[in-house]
This record gives structure tokens, C-alpha cells and sequence, in this order.
């Protein structure tokens, strides 16, 4: 399956109760699995988890460490860019030359970059 119909098969899935606003996030890893996320809201903390997070947190789950492509989907006039804290994640999982790859469900495409998301990101070896 396409990382376009992963994300947009996903985000139908999406508990966002809170604020309506449902995300599908679909990744590419280093062995050429599509692993997918939604965004999922709670009471406690309605901002909830990030459909990317979401998605991450699969890949890591099946044992794999490296995402290669990323798509995002939301319903919104313009294509929704990731997060602060999603992007300190993907750069964490992915080179900064990965596409990322935002869209909306009508179909509106934007790409970008890890590294153009998150310039000047920490990592492990500033420690
Ligand atoms: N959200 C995502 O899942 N990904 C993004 O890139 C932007 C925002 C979610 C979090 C929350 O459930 C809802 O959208 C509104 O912020």
C-alpha cells in the first residue's frame, strides 16, 4: 500500500474527540515497511498523541530504528505541517534529507524535508 492510502486509511480510525480535527500519518522504514498512526485524544490530555508519534511508535514497536518517508493528511484548506514535538521525533528516526510529505484529503500535496523542519535539531551527539 502507498504511504498516501496507509495515511489516509488511518486517519479515519482517529479519536479526536476534542477537537474534531482527525490526522493520518503513514512511514516508510529502512526495510521498505509501511507502519501507520492517527492522532488519539484523551480527557486528561486533550491534545492527546500526534498521528506521527502514532506511526513512529509502530515502527519502533516491530523492532525497526529508521524511517525513510513520511506522508501526513488532515481535512484542512492547507496541508498541516508536523508539530514541534513530532519533528524532534522524526529527526530522531530519520535522516534529515527525508521527504516529508503533507497533504490534505482533497488531494493538495506539500513536501519538505526532516532537516528543513527541524534546522539546527539536538541529538545524541551533542551529549
Ligand atoms: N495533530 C497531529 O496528529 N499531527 C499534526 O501534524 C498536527 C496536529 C493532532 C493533534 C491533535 O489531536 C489535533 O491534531 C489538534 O491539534
Amino acid at each position: 500500500m502507498s504511504l498516501k492510502d496507509a495515511a489516509l486509511k488511518v486517519r479515519e480510525n482517529a479519536h479526536a474527540p476534542y477537537s474534531n480535527f482527525k490526522v493520518g500519518a503513514a512511514v516508510r522504514s529502512g526495510s521498505g515497511t509501511v507502519y501507520s498512526g492517527c492522532n488519539v485524544e484523551n480527557v486528561a490530555y486533550p491534545e492527546g498523541t500526534c498521528a506521527e508519534a502514532g506511526a513512529i511508535a509502530a515502527m519502533v514497536a516491530a523492532g525497526e530504528k529508521e524511517l525513510t518517508e513520511v506522508y501526513v493528511v488532515a481535512s484542512s484548506p492547507q496541508p498541516v505541517p508536523p508539530c514541534g514535538g513530532c519533528r524532534q521525533k522524526l529527526a530522531e528516526f530519520g535522516k534529515g534529507d527525508v521527504v516529508v510529505t503533507m497533504a490534505t484529503v482533497d488531494g493538495v500535496e506539500t513536501k519538505t524535508t526532516i532537516a528543513d523542519l527541524l534546522p539546527g535539531a539536538f541529538n545524541a551527539s551533542f551529549m
